[in-house]
């Protein structure tokens, strides 16, 4: 095993009825401004749930925050909040208003010039207004991370930053906010939390036996609960299960001592980035591929991950290869996921822009060996077509 230090400092805050905690949670004294998505939470009854929660604390709020949220509206919140002299946010909604509210909060402390920065020349987060979250869609573990991904408009870029500034207080996770989530946003959920865990999991071995059997009970987990979910979305126990399963698959602990690989969400995100393609379906799209494209150099963890999560334990070790990431497509067909870029009608020249952006922004040694370059990028997405 690699040697690790670990932190997580988030408060979860698990089950029905919890949003009510979150009065206990946020000084009484303290000037709040809510953020949130398109609306959702308006038709849905978990904003009236916020609201009756904060009482008689100031509050101002933020509506608007898109999916793959992008810097010009975080900027909009960033003045609102200075305005108001907000010491507070909480960002109610899924992995965008998350990591929206991450930057918010790290920008309105930002003494450089501009925020972007931080994404686009790494610049160090220092400080960061506290706050805290309540959880409506299950995938990306944004509630206990502090981690955030944000999209220039203005550019297409799509960047990611993280601090130990920006891990949220507290997270509430009241599976019932989930009832009303499209089939879709389910879909994405399972197939992003399940990307997660590959990404920590699919490298190869360091003698971490309860780091692997941890990622694969999560992948069993979602295994099992998620066609439940898709079938049954208003289902308490099946929606608590897979709400779980998304916030350990991405909270730093299966993580620990051992090597991760992360190139298909860096990829991946070009794809959003260029062509809005939800980020689940982007990982659908690229991870088939590089599973192919490497498995000679990730070939001992491929095969424990067929035998253990998918059952494939007969035939050549090429056959088995082979099996294991099929089996792992199907698995996203069945959710309606589909993995070919044909499939969102992009070609061969959003590969070639691709190529072109990662050269102008210098990237290599993608992966858990540090071994992935340029043009292994555009021959894994040339797989993809
Ligand atoms: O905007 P509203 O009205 O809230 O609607 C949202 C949005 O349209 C809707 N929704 C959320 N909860 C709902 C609901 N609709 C009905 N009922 C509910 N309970 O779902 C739509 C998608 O929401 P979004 O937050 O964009 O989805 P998700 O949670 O999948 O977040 C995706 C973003 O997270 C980033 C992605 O890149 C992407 O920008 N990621 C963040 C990570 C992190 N911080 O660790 C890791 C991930 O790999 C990922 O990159
Ligand atoms: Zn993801």
């Amino acid at each position: 095993m690699n040697n690790f230090t670990f932190i997580n400092p988030v408060k979860i805050i698990f089950g029905k009825g919890q949003i009510a905690a979150i009065a206990d949670e946020i000084p009484a004294d303290a000037r709040v401004m809510i953020t949130y998505g398109g609306g959702s939470i308006k038709e849905n009854g978990v904003y009236d749930q916020v609201i009756a929660a904060l009482g008689n604390r100031s509050i101002v709020e933020f509506k608007g925050i898109e999916p793959n949220p992008h810097y010009e509206t975080l900027m909009q919140a960033v003045n609102l909040a200075k305005r108001h002299r907000i010491d507070f946010i909480l960002a109610v909604g899924g992995g965008s208003v998350i990591d929206g509210t991450k930057f918010i909060v790290a920008a309105m402390e930002y003494e450089g010039e501009d925020a972007w920065d931080i994404l686009a020349k790494k610049v160090p987060v220092t400080k960061a207004v506290p706050f805290g979250t309540v959880l409506t869609l299950p995938a990306t573990g944004s509630e206990m991370n502090s981690g955030s991904v944000i999209t220039r408009a203005e550019t297409k870029e799509k960047l990611a930053f993280g601090s130990p500034f920006t891990f949220p207080k507290f997270s509430v996770l009241d599976p019932e906010t989930t009832y009303t989530l499209p089939l879709r946003q389910i879909s994405n959920g399972i197939v992003d939390a399940f990307t997660h865990v590959l990404e920590q999991y699919l490298t190869y071995p360091v003698n971490a036996p309860l780091q692997d059997r941890m990622a694969e009970s999560i992948l069993l987990t979602l295994k099992e609960e998620g066609p439940k979910a898709i079938l049954n979305p208003q289902d308490y126990d099946t929606m608590s299960n897979f709400m779980w399963c998304a916030t350990m698959a991405l909270n730093g602990i299966i993580r620990v001592g051992v090597p991760t690989d992360w190139a298909t969400h860096y990829i991946a995100h070009e794809l959003t980035a260029l062509h809005g393609i939800d980020h689940a379906r982007t990982l659908a799209i690229v991870l088939p591929s590089l599973l192919r494209y490497k498995q000679e150099t990730k070939k001992e963890k491929l095969l424990q991950y067929g035998e253990r999560v998918w059952g494939v334990s007969s035939g050549t070790e090429d056959e088995r290869l082979e099996a294991t990431i099929q089996a792992t497509i199907a698995f996203f067909e069945t959710l309606d996921i589909k993995t070919k870029l044909k499939d969102y009608e992009v070609g061969e020249d959003t590969i070639r822009e691709i190529v072109r952006r990662f050269e102008e922004r210098g990237v290599k040694n993608l992966g858990e060996r540090a071994d992935i370059q340029v043009k292994d990028v555009e021959e894994i997405l040339t797989m993809s077509l």
